[in-house]
């Protein structure tokens, strides 16, 4: 624990879609001193004293250590992943940096009996889980990053049952933030078109317009994450990933909306190889365990996330 009682908190791959608004939550509920961001790259020089850094490649294990180790760590949220698209362009290292950057911290979990959140994804499921998933639906992805997450998750649920590591995880749905660009996933088109749309320019989208994928906004997924690192251990009956609920509309759908709000907005959809992605996952996700077991509803629906995106990419 920090000075002030709060708990002490590492997030690896900070500097990412998630990291840079999941640091900023963390640091308003613990302090700017006992949050620390790290990541494979360094900072943007405006975002240096933002928050505190430690450049940390998460497959060196000895360097991770000795951050945890130095700052008396109480919880790491481990984001740093290849994600989807750019996993499939290199899946060997997607294997190695998700699957070993995973094990680096379950072991030094083991050793200093610090928390992780290590974030899943709708990717786990595959072309048999039908249109909507649900915690039970069967797990035989299509790609690689999906691989490395069903592992991931089996991983969670065997290093708690074998060694009490209290790990936690969500099977994130695509995510819509402002903030900072997506990292290279199937479902960064819808980010991409709000881009578009305030900018005025045409969007290109890749996918098709009937293509429909689970979907949230980012404030939502932060509120999923805090919530589920503060329920009480014995509530969870899931290590791995939870099921969230999520939004759900096809990315014409989505295109039809923000026309809408901003009518000379044009979107052409030009399929390209994420399509195939894309068809292998579910439609929408049940997520009535989260909601069972530590409480989580949405906030955001498609008109209101669509109206927090506008405003947010116009100032
Ligand atoms: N964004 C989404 O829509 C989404 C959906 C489902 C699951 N997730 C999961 O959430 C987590 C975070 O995703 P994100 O969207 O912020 O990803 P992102 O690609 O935006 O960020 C990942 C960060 O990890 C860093 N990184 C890569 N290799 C590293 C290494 N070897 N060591 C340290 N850092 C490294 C990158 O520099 C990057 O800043 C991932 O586990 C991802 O699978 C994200």
């Amino acid at each position: 624990m920090g000075e002030s009682g709060n708990r002490r908190i590492l997030v690896t791959g900070a500097l990412g879609q998630i990291g840079m608004e999941l640091l900023f939550a963390l640091q308003n509920k613990f302090g700017y001193e006992n949050v620390i961001a790290s990541d494979i790259r360094e900072p943007e020089e405006l975002s240096k004293l933002e928050f505190r850094y430690e450049k940390l490649d998460v497959l060196d294990a000895k360097q991770m250590e000795s951050i945890i180790r130095d700052n008396k760590i109480d919880e790491v949220y481990h984001l740093a992943a290849l994600l989807s698209a750019t996993g499939e362009k290199n899946p060997q290292l997607c294997w190695k940096i998700n699957m070993d950057g995973l094990m680096n911290v379950l072991e030094l979990a083991k050793k200093y009996k610090f928390r992780i959140f290590a974030p899943s994804s709708i990717a786990v499921f595959g072309a048999d889980t039908g249109k909507i998933a649900r915690q039970d639906s069967p797990l035989n992805p299509a790609t690689m990053y999906g691989i490395t997450k069903v592992a991931g998750e089996l991983m969670a649920e065997y290093y708690h049952s074998t060694h009490g590591v209290d790990i936690r995880g969500l099977r994130y749905p695509g995510l819509i933030s402002w903030k900072v660009m997506p990292g290279g996933g199937t479902t960064d088109y819808a980010v991409e078109i709000f881009h578009k749309a305030v900018a005025s320019e045409v969007y290109t989208c890749f996918v098709r317009g009937d293509t429909k994928l689970p979907m949230m906004y980012m404030d939502d997924a932060i509120k999923a994450t805090i919530q589920l690192m503060d329920a009480p251990s014995e509530n969870l009956s899931i290590r791995g990933g939870y099921n969230l609920p999520s939004l759900t509309f096809t990315a014409k759908e989505l295109y039809d909306k923000i026309k809408e709000k901003i009518p000379d907005f044009e979107c052409n959809f030009v399929p390209d190889h994420r399509q195939e992605y894309a068809d292998s996952w579910p439609d929408e996700t049940e997520g009535n365990l989260s909601k069972a077991e530590w409480g989580f509803e949405l906030d955001f629906d498609l008109d209101s996330m669509c109206d927090v995106m506008i405003q947010s990419l116009r100032q």
